[in-house]
């Protein structure tokens, strides 16, 4: 277990489509160990592999408000339905820091995927899950919550941000 480096916009990176995982061994495994350990690290409640350099399609979710860890493994997660009715969440990305904007997605989805053992497995998600979920599978294709708001306030966020990133760079140096 290890908690590995997050890339934040912009990074060209974060903009690649991820591939599929042709079946789930220990390497994989072991990937989303490391994801859930820098996911409770950030702390965050969702992130895919893209976001730490690794472009298959992976993610891992905890939404547990309580004490006890309720870790989610998807290995090439599918949205087979979607609700027609939307919902609006305050999101945030560990790739976008300290930016947050209202998005308005499906307030359900209904989902296939890959668990932790490689098992295929299905499963309907309502409210936050269903909007985490979205959002995870965004990144997968290269795809961050900034994109659905209107040019003008995505353009001032990188912005933002690339001069954040220049400032740390800068330290680091
Ligand atoms: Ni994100």
């Amino acid at each position: 277990m290890a908690i590995r480096k997050i890339l934040t916009e912009p990074d060209p990176f974060l903009r690649q489509k991820s591939h599929e995982v042709y079946g789930v061994d220990d390497e994989t495994r072991k990937l989303m160990d490391d994801m859930l350990d820098t996911m409770y690290a950030a702390p965050g409640i969702g992130l895919a592999a893209i976001q730490v350099g690794i472009p298959k399609r992976i993610i891992v979710i905890d939404t547990s408000k309580e004490e006890e860890k309720k870790p989610l493994y998807f290995v090439n997660p599918k949205i087979i339905i979607k609700s027609k009715n939307n919902a609006t969440y305050e999101e945030g990305c560990l790739s976008v820091p300290g930016q947050f904007a209202e998005i308005e997605r499906p307030d359900k989805c209904h989902i296939n995927y890959l668990d932790y053992n490689g098992n295929s497995q299905e499963l309907k998600a309502v409210g936050l899950l269903a909007t985490c979920i979205q959002h995870e599978i965004d990144h997968l294709e290269g795809i961050l919550f900034i994109d659905y708001l209107s040019k003008l306030k995505k353009n001032f966020i990188v912005k933002k941000l690339s001069k954040q990133k220049k400032i740390l760079e800068r330290i680091v140096v």
